[in-house]
């Protein structure tokens, strides 16, 4: 179950943390994979891992948030690759700030690279896929996200993208169900990368949150990995519009 011999993938901000990880497990299940990142020279490690092992992969710089770089990466992709398959929508970066502080700029920054460019990719990825009437799309979104999600005190612009994103994966997989690309979304809970290191949570905030999960830990990368690469797969074939919250337990409580 869930080979992924054959199928290419291309996976937003690659280079460390869960991008990595999902990178390296799609891989391990047989995609050839396209890892990008704001700095292409950062994923080469990743890519000589990959490659170490027997699989197939190359590394591009993308900024998620420009249109134009999206662009040229997905062409040179699809030249290199011939297709596209799948999609992880992984790039995002978090940033605290009350809500009363937040300028226009820091909005802008975080709604471009957190959402935005969700939808770039996503767009641009569907056009290739479409040709195959086969995809999958998986867009990284957050248990900070509204609806069933939590709120957190200084994430007032990143919750807002990542609410976003959940609306985003519903639609897209209303509108894209015909031409047999799948849309999901998967809301980590708090997970062991170096995003949550550098939030630096003082030690009593930590604790407090970990009393709300009942696996009282945070996750690894690779138990979110898990979940991609079953939405990935062929097996993932009647699941779309749906969002995966993988977060020990927290939103249980
Ligand atoms: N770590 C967590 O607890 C957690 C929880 C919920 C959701 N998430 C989400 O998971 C995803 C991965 O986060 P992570 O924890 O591995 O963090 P991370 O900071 O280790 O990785 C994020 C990656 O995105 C890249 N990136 C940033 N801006 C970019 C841009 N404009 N274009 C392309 N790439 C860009 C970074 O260079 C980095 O490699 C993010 O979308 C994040 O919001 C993380």
């Amino acid at each position: 179950m869930f080979e992924l011999k054959n199928k290419v993938a291309l996976v937003t901000g690659g280079r460390r943390g869960m991008g990595r990880t999902h990178a390296l497990a799609l891989a391990a299940q047989g995609a050839k994979i396209i890892v990008t990142d704001i700095d292409a020279h950062e994923c080469l490690p990743v890519i000589e891992e990959i490659k170490s092992k027997g699989g197939e992969a190359v590394c591009f710089k993308m900024d998620v948030s420009s249109q134009i770089e999206v662009n040229l990466v997905f062409d040179e992709a699809v030249k290199q690759f011939g297709r596209l398959d799948i999609l992880v929508n992984n790039a995002g970066i978090y940033f605290s700030k009350p809500a009363l502080e937040i300028t226009e700029g820091d909005w802008d920054k975080m709604i471009d690279i957190d959402l935005k460019g969700v939808f770039l990719c996503a767009q641009r990825a569907a056009k290739e896929m479409a040709k195959n009437k086969w995809g999958r799309i998986i867009n990284i979104a957050s248990v900070a996200s509204g609806g069933a999600g939590v709120g957190i005190a200084g994430g007032a612009h990143y919750t807002a993208a990542k609410g976003g994103i959940i609306g985003l994966t519903e639609t897209l997989a209303v509108e894209w169900a015909s031409l047999g690309i799948n849309v999901n979304a998967i809301a980590p809970g708090a997970i062991d990368t170096p995003m949550v290191q550098a939030a630096q949570m003082p030690k009593a905030a930590m604790d407090a949150m970990l009393q709300r999960i009942p696996l009282k830990r945070i996750g690894r990368p690779e138990e979110v990995s898990a979940m991609v690469i079953f939405l990935a797969s062929e097996e993932a074939s009647y699941v779309t519009g749906a969002t995966f919250y993988v977060d020990g337990g927290w939103l249980a409580q």
